[in-house]
């Protein structure tokens, strides 16, 4: 690795950029940048440390991460029940996997600021017309319309409130009983009542239930159920406006985005000499690294001497996505050097940005029994590398969408346009959220 000279929050200007858009109006730009600089943090630096605590023991197994939400989320899900509902998903599935994993759950959302979206290409073809790509509601509109495709600097201002608009409901419910949403009479079991397993899935729901009712009967007035801690993060992609958001914490001596508790790198912009590299290696914050079969041993090895010199737990969180054809290709190797390096890092699992595939009416789709053996695969293969996975990453939602395919629900192909919503990748739905949750539970449960 070359030498980079100073660290300053805006000193990635200076470095080779990918998936930026380009705005035609650079006064406004840089006027909304600026107007985001003096607005407030939206988050502590304090709740990033904690979080950071908490990788820590995650990374020596005593913690299990469970990081969800969107793949790109929209203004309109800046709205009470879409909020609500993701938490209450989250929630409940980090019940389930602490039961299996009987291990505290930390749980991170892709939620209250992940607005912007990496693509493969500048353009993209919609009802025959080829259109600037979607790049996230921070950049330009879905509108097949060329002109809503322009990047627009106010959509920069208005990521900011939605965002803090998201952070502070969530504030709201995690702390103010709605917490309690993640009890088992309020989950809806419909798949269940459809699953081959069934029965097995009735003994462990009671199984919970007795636990927490134990829990109950030792502290009626335990408050560990109906509040609980949540952090946010998004893909650190739009890097103006990360810069925007990055403040010098002298309690803490050292800068720290404010804008999310996590943030990660993807796999599109983790090349070591670019700005993306440069820029997270100046916040303390928590990083994820998204490693794809693009990724040599060596590459990692760069990045966590560039991102983390002092190995300090809990700061790198490795979220592997091979896809379900190429994890045993790709993560022994990995899995191997990371482990001869002796560096400190949180394993975590992306099962589904390696599993997408078109649907026979050119649907992007993906199916839940190839984000179940990546899932599983990916387990195996630390297990027998004496490596630990201590995460899971979904793209995942509240509601009934319609959008992969599989869980014991039985969705099918011809059952994707029902409720097909998302602007970008597919994700599980509540149903199939929930039962990958008992899946992910049984599994840690065999291992511990
Ligand atoms: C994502 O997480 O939405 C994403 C684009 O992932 P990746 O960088 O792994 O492709
Ligand atoms: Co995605």
């Amino acid at each position: 690795m070359t030498d980079k000279g100073t660290w300053t929050p805006d000193s990635w200007r200076q470095f080779p950029i990918k998936q930026q858009p380009v705005y035609q109006d650079q006064e406004l730009l840089q006027d909304t940048l600026k107007a985001i600089q003096q607005l407030p943090p939206l988050v502590f630096a304090g709740e990033i440390e904690s979080l950071k605590k908490n990788l820590a023991q995650a990374a020596k197994g005593g913690f299990f991460l469970l990081q969800g939400g969107d793949c790109a989320e929209r203004f309109i899900d800046c709205q009470q029940m879409a909020i609500t509902k993701k938490l209450k998903i989250l929630l409940q599935m980090s019940v389930i996997i602490a039961y299996g994993a009987k291990k505290p759950v930390i749980r991170i959302g892709r939620i209250g600021g992940q607005y912007a979206k990496p693509r493969s290409s500048d353009t993209e073809v919609v009802n025959g017309q080829t259109l600037p790509s979607y790049r996230g509601d921070i950049i330009n509109s879905f509108s097949p319309v060329a002109a809503d495709r322009q990047p627009n600097p106010n959509r920069l201002l208005e990521s900011y409130f939605r965002s803090a608009l998201t952070i502070n409901y969530i504030r709201a419910l995690t702390t103010g009983g709605f917490a309690d949403l993640h009890h088992p009479n309020h989950w809806d079991l419909e798949f269940v009542l459809k699953s081959q397993h069934r029965e097995q899935y009735e003994q462990f729901i009671d199984r919970i239930q007795d636990a927490i009712a134990f829990i109950e009967s030792i502290d009626a007035k335990s408050s560990t159920l109906d509040r609980v801690e949540f952090f946010t993060s998004h893909e650190g992609l739009l890097l103006g406006y990360e810069s925007a958001q990055t403040r010098f914490v002298p309690e803490l001596g050292g800068y720290y985005n404010l804008g999310a508790h996590m943030l990660w790198i993807g796999d599109r912009t983790r090349d070591i000499d670019g700005a993306h590299v440069e820029y997270f290696r100046g916040i303390k914050n928590p990083i994820g690294i998204k490693v794809g079969p693009s990724s040599q041993p060596e590459d990692i090895i760069s990045l966590l001497d560039c991102l983390n010199p002092t190995n300090e737990p809990g700061k790198i969180v490795l979220i592997t996505r091979f896809g379900h054809h190429r994890v045993n290709q790709h993560l022994p190797k990995i899995a191997e050097a990371i482990k001869k390096s002796t560096r400190s890092v949180v394993w975590s699992v992306d099962p589904m940005h390696g599993n997408a595939i078109k649907s026979k009416n050119g649907i992007k789709t993906r199916d839940f029994n190839s984000i179940l053996t990546e899932l599983r695969d990916t387990h195996t293969i630390h297990n027998k590398e004496g490596t630990l996975l201590s995460g899971v990453h979904f793209e995942l939602t509240g509601e009934n969408v319609t959008e992969c395919t599989g869980g014991s629900t039985g969705l099918t192909e011809e059952d994707l346009q029902t409720n097909y919503e998302t602007y970008c990748d597919p994700r599980l739905n509540y149903n199939q959220s929930l039962e990958i949750a008992f899946l992910i539970a049984k599994m840690l449960k065999n291992t511990t």
